[in-house]
């Protein structure tokens, strides 16, 4: 293996992976949320000449779509790993550290990471099956065909299991944020004593941000419709 790779495949090199492709998917998550408030605070059209665009890119579409996937993997690989090796160095599992006192940071977040973490990657294929790859309605936006998923959304939502669905998967993505956040920093060695309350709370802020934002609109939609 050459010297950059069995650095980058350390544990500290695999910590750094996680931490830097884990925030590169919460810059993804905060553009994601921006766009799907049109669903909630646009006209239908809006939604839908903006979902136009971003599927008129082509090459850039596709090149930025292997970007995501690139650094997904590389997420999930880098987690995987770390976490069996944690597993490895303390055989007794997670079964003794219900509580580790003030100065430590372990919460039901940082516990769960790897559950939470399986949860929404799994929710990540249905999610993309359901919008992405789902029925193609069809709509005229100023005398140009294209996709309705205003149409898609609405109707997928409509239905209360899909909502409830959300809600708790959205619950479980607001976890795993609120101690990766914090923790990204941490692995990336970005984690100077003086910045550990602000980062803390940045990473309050962060999770219950994308959480409520995204539970926000099946919701809101359920509830319109
Ligand atoms: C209420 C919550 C959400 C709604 C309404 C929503 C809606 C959508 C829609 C309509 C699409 C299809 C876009 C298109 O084909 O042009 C999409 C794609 C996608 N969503 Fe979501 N989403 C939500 C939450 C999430 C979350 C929490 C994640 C990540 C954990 C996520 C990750 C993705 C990804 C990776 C794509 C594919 C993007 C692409 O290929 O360009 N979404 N979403």
């Amino acid at each position: 293996m050459s010297p950059f790779l069995s650095s980058l495949w350390s544990s500290v090199g695999k910590k750094a992976m996680m931490g830097l492709t884990g925030l590169l998917m919460i810059g993804f998550l905060v553009e994601h949320l921006i766009g799907n408030m049109l669903l909630v605070f646009a006209e239908p059209a809006t939604f839908n000449r903006y979902a136009h665009v971003l599927t008129s890119m082509g090459g850039v579409l596709i090149v930025a779509e292997w970007i995501l996937i690139i650094i997904l993997a590389a997420h999930v690989v880098s987690a995987i790993s770390v976490s069996l090796g944690k597993m490895r160095a303390r055989p007794e599992g997670y079964k003794k550290k219900a509580s580790a006192g003030p100065p430590s940071r372990k919460s039901v977040s940082s516990m769960t990471m790897i559950y939470t973490g399986i949860v929404l990657f799994i929710f990540l294929i249905l999610h993309l099956n359901t919008f992405k790859y789902g029925p193609h309605y069809s709509t005229v936006v100023d005398g140009v065909e294209m996709r309705d998923l205003h149409k898609l959304v609405y109707e997928v939502f409509a239905q209360p299991g899909y909502t409830v669905g959300y809600v708790v998967i959205m619950t479980l993505l607001g976890f795993h944020l609120r101690h990766g956040f914090w923790s990204a920093f941490q692995s990336l060695g970005l984690n100077h004593p003086n910045y550990h309350k602000t980062l803390n709370t940045l990473g309050i802020f962060v999770a219950l941000l994308l959480a409520f934002g995204f539970i926000g609109i099946p919701i809101w939609i359920y509830l319109s419709s």
